[in-house]
Formats: C-alpha cells, structure tokens, sequence
C-alpha cells in the first residue's frame, strides 16, 4: 500500500463508544439487509492513505499495532463519540444562484407550489437567476452549499444541472458541480424554458439532444428528468433517457412527487439506477419497484417542506424494495442540506427503523451514484469517509431531531471538519 520512500498517512481514531456500520453492500440493501448494521462497541478506525485500513474493538488494536510498527499514526480521540459512514447524499439540486424566501412566505400564506410554478415562479425564477450569475458566481455557491453539507455529515453529494435550461448554462452548471467534487447529474429535462413556451416541450427536447448532450455526456455521469404534469411525459422522458443512456449516463428519473404518470414502469423499462420521490405511489407503484432493481429515492423533506403527504416508505421496504434517503436540497420544495434531519423524518414520519435509515443514506445511496464498492460502510479498503457523531449511540443520528449531532467528519482519512477547535 505504500509507495517506496514514502512514509503512509495514518488517523487512528481511538475509544469510540460505538463504530456503526451497514454489514453488507454487495448490491442495494433491501429487506433484512436493510436492517443489518454492525455495531462495535468501545472500538476503533485505522485509515491509511485514504482508505480504512483496519476498524475493531479497542482489545484487538495492540495486536494490529504490532504488525504494523514505524510509521507515525494522527490519533483521534473518539470517546464519547461514535463513528458512522460518511452520509451520502445522492439526489441535491445544490447549484442555484438566488432564493426563493419570498415564494416561501407566500406559500406560508396558502399558495401552493403548483400554483407559483404555474405563474412563471417556482423552477423558472430560480433558471433566471442562474442564467443571470456568471460561472465563478455558480462555483462560489456550490462551494457554500457543499460546507453546509460537509458540516451536517454528507461526504459525497450528487447535484443536478437543470435551472440552465439553455447550452450555456447547463454545461457551466456541471462543469462547477464536478469541480466542487460533486457528483454532476445532467437535468436538462427539469422545465421547458420561456424561450421554447411557444415552440413547445418536444422542440426543446430536440435542442437538448442535438445541442447539449453531446457536451453534457462528457462532464455529467446520469440524466435526469422530472416526469410530471406541466413537465415531460412518459414517451418524452423515454426519448430522452433512451439518447442519454446512448451516451453514456446513467439514468435517473423524478417520478411520483405530485401525478402518478408511469414514471416506475419506465425505470424499470430503461434500467435505470432509481427514480425519486414516489410521493403519490400507489399499490401497484410499490410491487413493480419492489419486484426490479431501480433503487427508489425517498426525499421526505420535501414532503415536509411542501406541507404533503410522505413516500410510502415502510410499504415500499416492506414489499421488498431496495430505498435510499436524500435530502432533494433546492431553493424551492426543500431548502434543506441535512441527512440528519432525513433520517429523523424516516423514523418519525416514514415508519423506518435508525438501522435502515443508516443504511439508506450510506451503502444505498452510494450504489445509486455507481459508487457502493468503495463509499457507504466502515470496512477495510473502503474509502475512509467517516461522521463521528456526539453521541455515545450512533442512533443519535436520527434521535436528536435537528441537534447539533456531529462532532467531526473525516474525508479521505482527513479531517475536514470539526464542530470545536
Ligand atoms: O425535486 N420537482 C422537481 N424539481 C425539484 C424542485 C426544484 C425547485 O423547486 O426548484 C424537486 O423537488
Ligand atoms: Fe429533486
């Protein structure tokens, strides 16, 4: 593991009341494998060079320490601390230029989110703001919303293009998300822009897959597209996907949040790696995504911040379906960075037990983002992305509705963040 001459980075972080890991992750957890999380108590992580090299109980480190003399070892000391994966947020719109506060009061007020949209504000006032901003603007706010996310625990983020909506500015937003170190989702597909209100959604579709995708395949690892009244259909979002999947980019889809529209059947048609939301799904909805592979993404805080009705989550785990949390973080349906506060929803809103909250916002998610062998579990050759949390039961996660539940968060065997000096 270490090159010849140089010395290996090494973080031991001792003492740890609790190490709480998802125990499997071959593939998306579902079912009991959903509820499988190894704890270790009074235990420790070894990471070396990026990487968990070694994690146990405190009794076994004298023998690992003997195996492995000379090399200087950064120790932490974790007591009253345990340790987590580092969460995994795998469904963000976090590049945005501007707000929404003032839809915000006037939805606090009784407007509805459909209704806003359909004055001209919603997604299209935050496309105009971000048209508006230049590139180092859009970096700047990625880099922000990505602290936000860092100091609540998320140690790999995905986010979305799609408040572009022309070449420009679709292409500058997944060239910032990548550079940010997030993982870029391409959303041409989000709204039809003002531009195209008169030409229509299928002559802007055409525009997106001559003129955007063959740069966008290039920066973006999935598309993405929202399936829904007032948006694309089935056989638009079909047509989209399937050029999508040609280039390359795996496929995602938003599906179920307001209209049940066949969003499920055409993930499980296309392959693809999850569709999200699932708000207004139905029986026949769960059994069809219990019975394929496509993971589905449940962003509970968006319910919450639109004021409805949750994902039928404990149906969907039930039934047998593969689930991950995500936080949805826009300016507009959930204005929320924290996969704490998500698995606090889980528990107290979606019926989830702590353990599958756990799982569905590390392993799970990460197999979403193509990257579950190395990111989402505590074990040797993963990836040392690490929350410790302040607390001695890491259940704490979900159990301290919106406390100040993280102490310290490791990234790539580093500390990137600290909640005291
Ligand atoms: O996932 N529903 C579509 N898109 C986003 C909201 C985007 C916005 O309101 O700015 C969502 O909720
Ligand atoms: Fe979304």
């Amino acid at each position: 593991m270490t090159s010849a001459g140089a010395a290996s980075e090494r973080l031991l972080i001792r003492d740890l009341a609790q190490v709480a890991t998802p125990a499997v992750g071959g593939a998306p957890a579902r079912g009991a494998a959903l509820r499988d999380v190894e704890v270790i108590s009074d235990g420790f992580v070894l990471c070396e060079n990026g990487r968990i090299a070694a994690v146990g109980a405190m009794r076994e480190l004298p023998l690992l320490e003997e195996d492995r003399p000379g090399d200087d070892v950064e120790e932490l000391d974790g007591r009253g601390l345990s340790a987590i994966p580092g969460l995994v947020d795998c469904h963000t719109h976090a590049c945005f230029a501007g707000d929404r506060v003032g839809e915000f009061a006037l939805r606090s007020a009784g407007a509805t989110y459909e209704e806003l949209h359909a004055a001209g504000g919603g997604i299209l006032a935050t496309v105009g703001a971000t048209r508006a901003a230049a590139e180092p603007a859009l970096a700047a706010a990625v880099a922000r919303h990505r602290e936000w996310m860092l100091q609540a625990g998320t140690t790999t983020f995905e986010a979305k293009s799609g408040y572009g909506l022309d070449r420009e500015t679709e292409l500058a937003q997944l060239r910032v998300i990548r550079d940010a170190g997030g993982v870029p989702t391409w959303l041409g597909a989000h709204a039809v822009p003002p531009e195209f209100a008169e030409e229509g959604s299928d002559t802007y579709l055409d525009f997106l897959l001559q003129d955007v995708l063959p740069e966008a395949s290039r920066v973006a690892e999935a598309a993405d597209v929202f399936v829904e009244r007032g948006a694309f259909d089935v056989e638009q979002a079909r047509r989209y996907l399937a050029a999508c999947a040609e280039a390359g980019l795996a496929l995602r889809l938003h599906g179920d949040q307001f209209t049940e529209m066949g969003a499920i059947q055409l993930a499980i048609e296309l392959r693809a790696h999850s569709v999200d939301h699932l708000e207004a799904t139905g029986k026949h909805g769960i059994e069809m995504l219990a019975a394929s592979d496509v993971v589905g993404v449940l962003l509970p805080a968006s319910a919450l911040f639109l004021g409805r009705a949750m994902p039928p989550a404990r149906e969907l785990v039930d039934a047998g379906a593969a689930i991950a949390l995500a936080t949805d973080f826009n300016p507009g349906s959930a204005f929320c960075e924290s996969l704490p506060l998500v698995c606090s929803l889980a528990c107290t809103q979606l019926g989830l037990s702590p353990e599958e909250a756990l799982v569905a916002v590390t392993v799970n998610p990460a197999h979403v983002l193509g990257r579950g062998a190395h990111k989402g579990r505590i074990s040797p050759g993963f990836d040392a992305d690490l929350v410790l949390l302040a607390a001695e039961d890491w259940r704490y996660l979900a159990y301290h509705l919106a406390g100040p539940v993280v102490d310290t968060v490791v990234v790539g065997g580093r500390i990137a963040w600290r909640s005291r000096a």
